[in-house]
């Protein structure tokens, strides 16, 4: 079997440079004092003051402080070197405490030894994970008692659409299956030559691995609007800021949230 995980961390430790000086960050804004999360999540995690947050692929980190910042006692985990050594960096020098764990977040049990009360994650996971079920597992495995996981997410349906906005791939596609396009989701003209192995789950996947730990799932919701362009030349952003169609004749689910308590 090939060795997925390395691969995608040489790929994530090359475009997390040019990922920390986008504008879709916005690191200006966020050394600032602005937050990164968006309304969603804010508005559905509710209060996280005093709780212990476990964000799991949290990338270079902003997210996890943006909730130490509401807060929370933070960890944040991700397998990139080049993402968590920045991470550490962005605590240090706007003096908010959080860990910050440098891991796959499936040896995450041999390394890390705490219960959280909420497991958030959010854009841009799903497709990372080579194993679903043990996803869940995981989650279950850091949750205290009654704790919360909730996660806000690309919709899986979007996952059938080319970037010229054609029905290309299939729903029920499994992977892996290799991504060697150029570029990177801030900058597709940068110079990064692509090659990473991802998969697809279907939404029902997430939920039914969910349940399948014994999770209730509170909610699963549903939004017509997502965080960045995601089908360039189709896109605009409405008065808040978030990025819709621009023909009003089509209406699809972009992304997705759900909350589930153990
Ligand atoms: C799109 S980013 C996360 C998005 C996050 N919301 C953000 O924008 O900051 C995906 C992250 O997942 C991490 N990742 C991918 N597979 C992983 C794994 N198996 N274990 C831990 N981290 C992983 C990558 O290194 C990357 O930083």
């Amino acid at each position: 079997m090939k060795d997925y995980a390395r691969i995608n961390v040489k790929w994530w430790n090359k475009v997390t440079p040019i990922h920390l000086h986008s504008e879709l960050y916005n690191l200006t804004g966020f050394k600032k004092g602005k937050t990164t999360l968006q309304s969603i999540e804010l508005e559905e995690v509710g209060s996280v003051q005093g709780k212990n947050l476990l964000h799991l692929m949290c990338h270079f980190g902003m997210d996890t402080l943006s909730w130490a910042r509401k807060g929370a006692i933070v960890t944040g985990v991700d397998m990139s070197d080049e993402s968590i050594s920045l991470a550490k960096k962005l605590s240090k020098e706007i003096k908010v405490p959080a860990t910050f764990i440098c891991s796959d977040i499936y040896q995450l049990p041999d390394v890390l030894d705490k219960k959280f009360d909420i497991v958030f994650t959010s854009y841009g996971v799903l497709c990372w994970l080579s194993n679903i079920k043990k996803w869940a597992k995981i989650i279950n495995h850091f949750l205290k008692d009654k704790g919360v996981f909730y996660i806000v997410e690309l919709h899986p349906f979007t996952n059938i659409l080319s970037y010229d906005f054609k029905i290309y791939y299939k729903y029920f596609l499994k992977g892996p299956y290799i991504d060697d396009s150029d570029g990177t989701y801030t900058d597709w003209d940068a110079k990064i030559k692509g090659l990473t192995y991802e998969w697809s789950y279907t939404l029902s996947d997430v939920i039914n691995v969910l349940i399948d730990q014994g999770f209730k799932i509170e909610y699963v919701h549903e939004f017509p609007f997502t965080i960045y362009d995601q089908f360039p030349g189709f896109m605009e952003q409405n008065e808040k800021g978030q990025f819709v169609l621009k023909d009003k004749k089509i209406q699809i689910p972009l992304l997705f949230s759900l909350k589930a308590t153990k």
